[in-house]
């Protein structure tokens, strides 16, 4: 089982001045907290992180503590989109794959800045890949109606709400059907499983988790720190 994290994105929303992966939450950088939740989950045996090119050399260093335990991890350098980085992590890890006819039997695609992404959601899209399903998402209910607009912002539709649904990482796949999404990918799309769908093959759900939530701005970085620190319980107000 091999998962791809990119993590070359600029971070442009969170305004830091660094890549977003290598902003720190708790003291820790996105991405060595979803590589490491990742291995963590007990069902990644190897990662290829995709970083920009000027943070090939550190993200070699941050990460060699987690090969340890005789996890691959291969770093490699991201492109202009996140579908050009996931591709460059695919081709990375078609040319350092361990040798041997089977290869993986699940590759998994799992954004840097879901860096709190718990191991349930993962344990359970790969175990619907196992079972059967070529590409599996793991997803949670939207909770505020969403409306689709025109260019000039005028309501054009208000979709079903009970039929939406919020799509997360890892997503999982069966190798062979993922390769072959990305072979047809003519354009960007925003999560994997859309490339899947475009093949006209099924894409299946599973439950999600609130802690897999993306970190895009400052508030979600806040939200972040204060979910791995929470202030401790206020002292009791004194009665009369
Ligand atoms: O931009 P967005 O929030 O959708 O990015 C999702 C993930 O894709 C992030 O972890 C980001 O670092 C990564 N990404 C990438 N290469 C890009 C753009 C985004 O690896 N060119």
């Amino acid at each position: 089982m091999a998962a791809v994290v990119p993590a070359a994105g600029a971070g442009v929303r969170l305004g830091a001045g660094v890549p977003k992966a290598f902003i720190e939450i708790d003291g820790t950088s996105m991405l060595v907290r979803a590589v490491a939740g990742l291995l963590d989950s007990g069902v990644v045996d190897d990662v290829v992180a995709v970083v920009p090119a000027a943070r090939v050399r550190e993200t070699e260093s941050l990460l060699a503590p987690l090969r340890a335990d005789g996890h691959l991890v291969v770093v490699t350098t991201g492109g202009a989109e996140r579908t050009d980085s996931v591709r460059n992590g695919l081709a990375a890890l078609e040319s350092t794959a361990p040798a041997g006819d089977a290869g993986y039997d699940v590759l998994l695609v799992h954004d840097a800045a879901r860096c709190l992404a718990p191991a349930g959601p993962t344990r359970r899209v790969v175990e619907t890949v196992r079972a059967g399903a070529g590409a599996v998402v793991p997803v949670l209910p939207v909770v505020d109606t969403v409306k689709e607009v025109d260019d000039d912002g005028v309501v054009i539709g208000t979709p079903d709400r009970s039929a939406l649904r919020a799509v997360q990482t890892p997503q999982g796949f069966d190798p062979a059907l993922l390769l072959a999404a990305y072979d047809a990918a003519g354009d960007v799309a925003t999560d994997d499983a859309g490339l899947v769908e475009r093949l006209g093959e099924p894409v299946v759900t599973v439950e999600g988790h609130a802690l897999s939530f993306k970190i895009t701005t400052a508030d979600d970085r806040m939200l972040a720190e204060f979910r791995l620190n929470p202030p401790p319980p206020r002292p009791e107000e004194p009665h009369d």
